[in-house]
């Protein structure tokens, strides 16, 4: 028996899509079947830019023959091997990598399948870093309104957007969360906002409230990227950092979008000047193509627990943590950001993409503010008839029927294109998107 087709506009019901209009999809698929560098095509053919790298995944582009190749190799040589208690030479040799790749002292990589499972990774090696000092009530974590960082409970809990939360009452205890450093005052700024910085001295507010002995860790987006590209104010950031350094308290940065080369460089640390305790990476890590996380812990934190404890020091892990198809595509794809030039281009080409992006005030005075930084940016459109989502989710569909793969959420249109993304390329997602703009009217 089956009642797949009870639901008039559900008669693709088996699978329950993710983070999707389900009944709209299925009355109007957007289906894609193939992809090859800057280009998705659709199973009627039609090759569609792909404006949002996958979901901020594909910095090389699509199918990059050395990320394919890589575990087309590994998937004949080694298929899987269990990370528990056993190792495979390449996973050390990624965080090797990785270590010399992120600045400082984020010398120590644990291994995960998504950004979230690296959230919540995060979250737990900060909570066993102070039992372990013998601060075990430390358990409280901060995190800030419209953050995005991943589906997990976790993740939800010092996550602050509304609609992944309200629907699941069971949340972790003792969390707070920070004003979002962002106001009228600083729309339409071209990178980073001049003023702002004080947004971050509430933090000093709420950790008064708690005290700080009862605060394990902060966590941020470096730049908030799901809830529409938010760059941060100029020195925001560094101060946060002061902050948490006076009190004890581990600051974590989620780097799933920033992590490799979307701000021109391998994070948004490394860019900002400003350190964390730990750093949740995913996506760009294998270029999108096999699905792995990571965290990046400062030896301060990898040596207190292996000190501290016999035996296993941290009772976490997964069933593909290191996974050697992951793997191999992440060797692939961090050797090639490196031997072509792919932060690099992020940089020769940021200011031109960010004017450009800019001038699209011109095309329509619906248009309410333009954000960017790096290969990422926002447009925030005003509404129809108040309505929300109105005019984005129209700018998304008609973007898409002109051959534009563009992101929405809430009224925000983000564009954030490959990373090897040329100035030519620039030009033709702006012109798509006038067009689009003026045709939605
Ligand atoms: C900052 C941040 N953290 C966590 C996640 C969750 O990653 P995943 O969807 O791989 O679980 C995302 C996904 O977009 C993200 O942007």
């Amino acid at each position: 028996m089956t009642d797949r087709g009870l639901n008039k506009n559900d008669k693709m019901g088996a699978y329950w899509m993710p983070f999707t209009p389900n009944k709209a999809f299925k009355a109007a698929p957007r289906m894609l079947e193939s992809a090859d560098g800057l280009y998705v095509t659709t199973t009627e053919g039609r090759k569609i830019f792909d404006g949002s790298s996958g979901l901020w995944c594909s910095a090389l582009g699509h199918n990059h023959p050395k990320v394919t190749e890589a575990i087309r190799a590994q998937a004949g040589k080694l298929d899987y091997s269990t990370a528990f208690q056993f190792g495979h030479p390449q996973a050390f040799e990624l965080a090797e990598i990785l270590a010399e790749t992120l600045p400082g002292g984020l010398n120590h990589l644990f291994f995960t399948n998504s950004g979230s499972e690296s959230v919540d990774t995060a979250l737990k090696i900060a909570l066993g870093y102070h039992r372990i000092r013998g601060e075990g009530q430390r358990t409280r974590f901060i995190g800030r309104f419209n953050g995005y960082h991943g589906v997990g409970f976790g993740g939800i809990s010092v996550g602050g957007m509304v609609n992944n939360r309200k629907y699941f009452g069971a949340q972790l205890p003792g969390v707070d969360h920070m004003p979002f450093p962002y106001d009228a005052s600083m729309h339409n700024s071209f990178g980073q906002p001049e003023s702002g910085a004080q947004y971050a001295d509430e933090l000093e507010t709420i950790i008064a409230l708690h005290d700080a002995s009862t605060i394990a860790a902060v966590i941020v987006e470096p730049v908030v990227g799901s809830a529409g590209v938010y760059v941060p104010p100029k020195g925001y950031l560094k101060r946060l950092r002061e902050i948490t350094k006076k009190h004890g308290i581990l600051l974590i940065f989620d780097e799933v979008i920033t992590a490799f080369g979307r701000l021109g460089y391998a994070s948004a640390s490394e860019r900002f000047g400003v350190e964390p305790d730990l750093m949740t990476m995913a996506k760009a890590l294998t270029n999108g193509a096999v699905p792995m996380g990571a965290v990046a812990a400062q030896s301060a934190i990898y040596n207190t627990y292996m000190d501290g404890v016999e035996g296993v020091e941290l009772f976490h892990g997964y069933t593909y943590s290191a996974h050697p198809l992951a793997v191999a595509a992440a060797l692939a794809a961090q050797r090639a950001y490196k031997e072509e030039g792919i932060y690099e281009n992020v940089r020769e080409n940021e200011q031109y993409f960010g004017e450009a992006i800019h001038a699209l005030k011109d095309a329509h005075s619906s248009i309410t503010d333009v954000r960017n930084i790096g290969y990422m940016s926002a447009l925030t459109h005003s509404r129809i008839n108040d309505v929300p989502m109105s005019r984005s989710s129209k700018i998304f569909q008609r973007a898409y029927e002109n051959g534009l793969k563009v992101r929405v959420s809430g009224d925000t249109i983000a564009i954030a294109p490959p990373l090897i993304t040329k100035r030519r390329d620039i030009d033709l997602i702006t012109d798509m998107m006038v067009k689009t703009i003026k045709e939605v009217d």
